[in-house]
C-alpha cells in the first residue's frame, strides 16, 4: 500500500535520533549501577572465618595498632566492624598469613562444546573463590558473547575500547596484552574482557599476512605467547572459552596446564562430550608439541534428584570415573538468580531466596572450588619441580 508524505529517510533519522538519546540514558545508568555496586562487607567473626583465625585475634591486633582501624557501618544503635574481600586480603598480608602463595602461574580453561553447561558461571565463581583465598588471578574471557565481562561489571561500549580484548594480542602482537589488562573491584582479579567483535579474531589470524605470521608464531600458540607476557604477576589464569571450537577455543587449549570440562547429566551432553574427546584426540595428536594440558578434569553440573539424572550420573561416572570431579554441582535458582543479577554467590549480601538454599548453594560451591584448588595446587607443585629457580615467579 503506497501511504502519500512517507519520508523513511526523516522516520529513520527520527528513529536513530531516539536509538541515541536512548543509549545515552542507558550507559549512564549503567555507569551509575557499577560506580554503587561494591563488594559486600562481613561482620569481624565472618572476616576472621575466612582470614582462618578468631575474631578475637583480630580484635587484639587492631587494638594493639598492627591492624588498620577497620570501616564501621551503623546497625541499630551500634557501630559494627565491616571488611570486605579487599580488606580481609590486606589483612591477610599484615598478618603474614598469605605465605602459602604458589611459585607459579596455572592456567585453567572451562571448556565444553555445548553451550549452558555451566562454563562461565565457573570460571566467575573458581576465580572468585581464589581471590578470597588470596591468590593473584587473572580472568581472561574469550567468549565474544562477554558474560564473564559484564559480571565484573565491564560493559562492551561504556567501560572497554574497541581494542581492549585478546584480539590484538593474538593479531598484532602479544605484548598489546598489557594494555587490555582491566583492574575490577577486586584487588586479586584482572580482567581481559571480551567484546562482540572477537568474533572476527578467529577470522583475523588466518588472515594475517604470511610475514606477520611468520613474526607472530604458530596460531595455536598464539594466547600462550600472550599470557608468557603477564604470567609471572598472577598465580592463577582462569579462562573461559565459546561454546564453539574455532581458533580462540584451540588457543585456550593450547595455553591451558588444565581443562575443565562442566557437563550436565542429560543425554544430548553427555553425546556432545563424547564428540569433545574425540576432537580434542584429535587435535593432541596434530599439536603433539603445542599442548601442555596436565589435567583434564570433569564438572558435573546442574544435577537433580530426578531418577533420569541419577542413571545418567551413573553411567557417566562408569565411563569417565577417573576424570569425574568427586563434587558436583546441583542445580540451584541461588545461582541463576545471583548469575542474573551478573553476580556470584560470594558477592550476595542479602539472599534473594530462603537462606538455607543460599547457604546449600555455597556450600556445594565452596566444595566443587575447594576440589579444583587441589588440582591448581598439583600443577603448582609439578611446576616448582620442574622449573629451575630463575623461571619461577615471586
Ligand atoms: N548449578 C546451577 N544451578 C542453576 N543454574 C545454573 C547452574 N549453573 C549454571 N546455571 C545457569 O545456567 C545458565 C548457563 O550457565 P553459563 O552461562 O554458566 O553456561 P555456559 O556453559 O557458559 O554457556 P555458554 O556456552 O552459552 O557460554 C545461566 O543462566 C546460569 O545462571
Ligand atoms: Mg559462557
Amino acid at each position: 500500500m503506497f501511504v502519500s508524505g512517507f519520508d523513511l529517510a526523516q522516520l529513520a533519522e527520527n528513529a536513530s535520533q531516539r536509538g541515541r538519546q536512548l543509549l545515552s540514558n542507558l550507559q549512564a545508568y549503567l555507569e551509575r549501577d557499577y560506580e554503587q555496586r561494591g563488594l559486600p562487607d562481613f561482620g569481624i567473626e565472618k572476616a576472621a572465618e575466612i582470614i582462618g583465625c578468631t575474631s578475637q585475634h583480630l580484635r587484639g591486633k587492631e587494638g594493639d595498632g598492627v591492624l588498620p582501624t577497620p570501616r564501621t557501618a551503623r546497625v541499630g544503635s551500634l557501630d559494627r566492624r565491616v571488611y570486605n574481600y579487599n580488606e580481609i586480603n590486606e589483612i591477610r598480608r599484615h598478618l603474614k598469613r598469605d605465605a602459602s602463595r604458589p611459585t607459579s602461574c596455572a592456567r585453567l580453561i572451562f571448556s565444553n562444546l555445548k553451550g549452558g553447561v555451566g562454563k562461565t558461571s565457573h570460571a566467575l565463581h573458581l576465580s572468585h573463590y581464589a581471590a578470597r583465598e588470596g591468590f593473584h588471578v587473572l580472568v581472561v574471557d574469550l567468549d565474544p558473547q562477554a558474560t564473564l565481562t559484564t559480571a565484573f561489571g565491564l560493559i562492551p561500549g561504556l567501560n572497554i575500547g574497541a581494542d581492549d580484548d585478546i584480539g590484538p594480542s593474538l593479531t598484532a602482537n602479544p605484548e598489546l596484552i598489557l594494555q587490555s589488562i582491566k583492574r575490577t573491584r577486586w584487588n586479586e582479579i584482572d580482567l581481559v574482557p571480551a567484546q562482540l567483535s572477537l568474533q572476527y579474531t578467529d577470522w583475523q589470524m588466518l588472515q594475517a599476512r604470511d610475514d606477520d605470521r611468520q613474526r607472530l608464531g604458530p596460531l595455536p600458540q598464539r594466547l600462550r605467547q600472550a599470557l608468557d607476557q603477564v604470567a609471572h604477576r598472577y598465580d592463577l589464569i582462569v579462562m573461559d572459552t565459546p561454546p564453539a571450537l574455532g581458533m580462540l577455543s584451540l588457543n585456550a587449549i593450547a595455553a591451558a596446564d588444565m581443562i575443565l570440562m562442566p557437563i550436565t547429566p542429560n543425554f544430548y551432553d553427555i553425546a556432545s562430550s563424547v564428540q569433545y574427546f574425540a576432537i580434542l584426540s584429535q587435535l593432541a595428536s596434530t599439536y603433539v608439541n603445542a599442548l601442555r594440558v596436565r589435567q583434564l578434569s570433569l564438572l558435573m553440573t546442574r544435577t537433580d534428584s530426578s531418577p533420569e539424572t541419577r542413571t545418567n550420573m551413573s553411567l557417566l561416572n562408569q565411563a569417565y570415573g577417573e576424570f569425574l570431579l568427586t563434587n558436583r554441582m546441583p542445580q540451584t535458582r541461588e545461582l541463576q538468580r545471583a548469575t542474573g543479577d551478573q553476580m556470584s554467590l560470594y558477592e550476595i549480601e542479602v539472599p534473594r531466596g530462603a537462606r538455607e538454599t543460599y547457604l546449600k548453594a555455597i556450600d556445594a560451591m565452596n566444595t566443587v572450588n575447594a576440589e579444583i584448588m587441589q588440582h591448581v595446587w598439583q600443577v603448582w607443585r609439578t611446576a616448582e619441580i620442574a622449573l629451575p629457580v630463575e623461571g619461577q615467579h615471586g
